[in-house]
């Protein structure tokens, strides 16, 4: 007699499934702090993990066309700040590696088309602009130096995965500096997703956490799911998980009631865009957070590269705000969750920086005023020696 648990028709999804699942686990015992890689550079093109299929589902996606890299960053296949400015890094690349110019002449005005292209794709996020910025620069310098494409597209190849590469190390840095802040023992409040998804490397503010956890903190982690998008929810819990940090996941609107009774020694949040005066565009609702740690004075701190610094606008008005479709606020994983009315997605807030207690760069911990300590930092052209990962 043959037992079976499933029907015949769902035995094959079952054992697929079940496959995956102890390749997972065999996986997680192997790396026990697992970092999610959302991006890579690879022979093949641009490989992303498709952000918008979490936590269900972890699917890949190879671009070999920097528009398609345009479309992945619109579309959310990724996102967070440093990750966005990583995929136009290999976007412009991939452009460059894959054009049919036959002459520098006829490759400028191509990477302009390029660069262009993945600068429309999303406004606040400033690390898209930087990175842009950077291999723009690159391109001014090889094509300065010769007229041999080939060099010049192996020269761009190069400066993305650097670009990739040295995320990954300001993550680190910003993690160091920022565990030193953290409590020894509690509760800590993030926002969104700041992790390893968000940037390439181990996170910012979930590599604050991290680190801190590596260096025998105990902390645990309140994650407000992030609405609309959910990021918190579908993305910051299932990091958390996987790297076998304690979470408890909250609704938005549970975040006051939490910071006045929950025992929350610290808030930590990414950032999109820190203007001179040090306010702050992050995820939407990253302001009522701020303003609720700071009436039941819990500290707020911002952790970023300073790529992300605008230093060319005074104050936070200047920072342009996404608007995203009112569908994702009416609808959920395609379902209807309200009656067909007006809805707004306004995708970022802006935190004035008097609730904002310190921001970890790379370079240093800045405190207010924030104007002379950000152009401080800015000016220092090499990263400090970040506190040693022992703690010190
Ligand atoms: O719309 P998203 O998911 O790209 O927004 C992301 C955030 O707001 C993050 O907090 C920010 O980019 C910092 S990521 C290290």
């Amino acid at each position: 007699m043959v037992l079976r648990a499933f029907p015949p028709d769902r035995e094959h999804s079952f054992s697929v499934a079940a496959f995956a699942t102890i390749k997972r686990v065999v996986r997680d015992i192997a790396n026990p702090m697992y970092v999610a890689q959302p991006i890579e550079w690879t022979d093949r093109g641009v490989v992303m993990l498709d952000q918008r299929r979490l936590p269900s589902q972890e699917i890949h996606h190879t671009y070999t066309d920097y528009r398609e890299v345009a479309k992945a960053i619109r579309s959310m296949v990724i996102r967070g700040a440093p990750a966005i400015g990583v995929a136009a890094a290999m976007g412009a690349a991939l452009g460059v590696l894959h054009s049919s110019a036959k002459s520098v002449q006829e490759l400028r005005p191509e990477f302009t088309e390029i660069c262009d292209v993945l600068a429309e794709t999303r406004p606040t996020a400033v690390d898209l602009f930087w990175a842009l910025d950077r291999m723009k620069a690159r391109f001014v310098e090889l094509t300065a130096g010769t007229s041999d494409l080939e060099k010049i597209k192996q020269g761009m190849v190069a400066e993305a995965q650097l670009v990739h590469l040295e995320k990954k190390a300001t993550d680190e840095a910003i993690g160091r500096y920022g565990a030193e802040l953290m409590p020894r023992d509690g509760r800590v409040m993030t926002q969104c997703n700041a992790g390893a998804l968000a940037t390439g490397g181990i996170g910012t503010a979930l590599g604050v956490i991290r680190v801190a956890i590596e260096q025998g903190h105990k902390l645990h982690i309140l994650v407000p799911e992030t609405r609309p998008y959910l990021q918190g929810a579908r993305l910051t819990a299932w990091e958390l998980h996987r790297g076998g940090i304690p979470l408890t996941l909250i609704t938005d609107n549970m975040v006051g009631h939490f910071l006045k009774t929950g025992g929350v020694g610290a808030v930590v949040t990414g950032a999109d865009r820190i203007a001179a005066n040090g306010d702050t565009a992050n995820k939407i609702g990253t302001y009522q957070i701020a303003v609720l740690a700071k009436e039941n004075n819990v500290p707020f701190y911002i952790a970023a590269p300073v790529s992300t610094f605008d230093l060319s606008i005074p104050d936070g008005d200047h920072i342009p705000i996404e608007q995203r479709a009112a569908s994702e606020v009416t609808h959920m994983q395609g379902v209807s969750i309200a009656p067909d009315v007006h809805a707004a997605h306004p995708a970022f807030d802006v935190t004035p920086a008097r609730y904002i207690t310190a921001i970890f760069t790379e370079r240093g911990i800045a405190r207010p005023p924030y104007s002379e300590a950000l152009r401080a930092l800015a000016n220092v052209d090499r990263v400090a020696a970040a506190p040693s990962a022992s703690g010190r």
